[in-house]
């Protein structure tokens, strides 16, 4: 898992770039809704970065072409992205956010991490 920051850090309606490392491309994270997501920075469609996009609730407005993709599942909602981003989970752990790149939750039960959470 990679630390984002803490907490207080990333207040409601902000959003940072996070470089994963080798593994796998740049994840965005974002507040918003009383909730932490992350999802590939990287658009579907070309080349732009999310973590510069424009929240709406749970969605996150792709900055070049107004794609609108959902945080909660990486889906976009209408074009002109076709195709989903990854999510990532999230979780807070002593007042510190971490990413888990590549780790989905099992459907049905949220990738995203609310501010109180502690999960060792
Ligand atoms: S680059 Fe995101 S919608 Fe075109």
């Amino acid at each position: 898992m990679i630390p984002v920051c803490r907490i207080e850090d990333l207040p409601e309606g902000e959003s940072v770039r996070v470089e994963a490392g080798d593994a796998t491309a740049a994840i965005a994270v974002f507040h918003t809704d009383g909730a932490f997501y992350a999802i590939d920075d990287m658009c579907s469609h070309q080349d732009a970065s999310l973590s510069e996009g424009w929240l709406e609730g749970c969605y996150v407005e792709c900055p070049l072409h107004a794609a609108l993709f959902d945080l909660r599942s990486g889906e976009p909602t209408c074009l002109p992205a076709r195709k989903p981003v990854r999510t990532h989970a999230v979780t807070v752990v002593d007042g510190i956010l971490y990413v888990h790149p590549m780790v989905r939750s099992v459907p049905g039960e949220p990738v995203h991490a609310a501010p109180e959470e502690a999960v060792a």
